[in-house]
């Protein structure tokens, strides 16, 4: 069975990370984990990472002039790696269009809020304050707009009574973890299926 190389983006905790490499411990999970990239040198994803037995990189977006050349050198250690697909997961960079078209098609990010709802920061707050009695997560494909592109899947829990942001981000965070090892196997199924016609 054919397996993609697996490139993991993190910027901090890793807790979505964590749940992607467990499930490429299945043997006929369609990635397998090659490398876990932050753009923090203190992320604890990283040790977790490494941990966890897969090679794990900081490229520090504070070491270079522009976004760009940043995301040039990340390039470089993906190519280097021979990655063929990038998840992101709490990756807290924007990416230029530069970097979206080289991987068009071949990354994927997870997002707190039910897609198009809420794109960008303070997902739970902003869910809480519209009285939403429904949030989520979303898995789409990154394009050059900010959590614009194509959905690949969704989960939902309920919003309760007395939620805080750091409850709903909790109860959020549980059905990323569950939704993401799914819907990334969807995604690598497609690229392979693409490849392969
Ligand atoms: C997750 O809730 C993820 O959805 C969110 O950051 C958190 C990272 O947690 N991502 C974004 O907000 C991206 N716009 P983790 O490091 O424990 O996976």
């Amino acid at each position: 069975m054919s397996r993609l190389n697996l490139a993991i983006l993190i910027s901090g905790r890793g807790s979505n990370m964590d749940s992607l490499l467990r499930a490429t411990t299945e043997d006929a999970y369609p990635a397998k984990p090659v490398l876990v990239l932050s753009n923090k040198a203190d992320a604890p994803g990283l040790d977790a990472a490494r941990a966890f037995g897969i090679e794990a990189l900081a490229v520090s977006h504070k070491q270079y002039e522009s976004r760009e050349s940043f995301e040039r050198a990340m390039h470089e250690a993906l190519e280097a790696h021979k990655i063929d697909v990038i998840a992101l997961a709490g990756f807290m960079r924007v990416l230029t269009p530069w970097f979206v078209k080289r991987w068009s098609g071949r990354m994927i990010n997870i997002h707190p809020s039910l897609l198009p709802a809420y794109p960008g920061l303070n997902t739970h707050a902003r869910a809480l304050e519209a009285g939403d009695s429904e949030a989520g997560c979303t898995v789409h494909w990154v394009s050059e707009g900010v959590d614009e592109g194509d959905i690949i899947g969704q989960a939902r829990v309920p919003v309760k009574a007395g939620d805080t942001p750091d409850t709903l981000a909790a109860r959020v965070l549980k059905a990323e973890h569950r939704l993401y090892p799914e819907a990334l196997a969807d995604a690598c199924r497609l690229i392979i299926a693409r490849q392969a016609s």
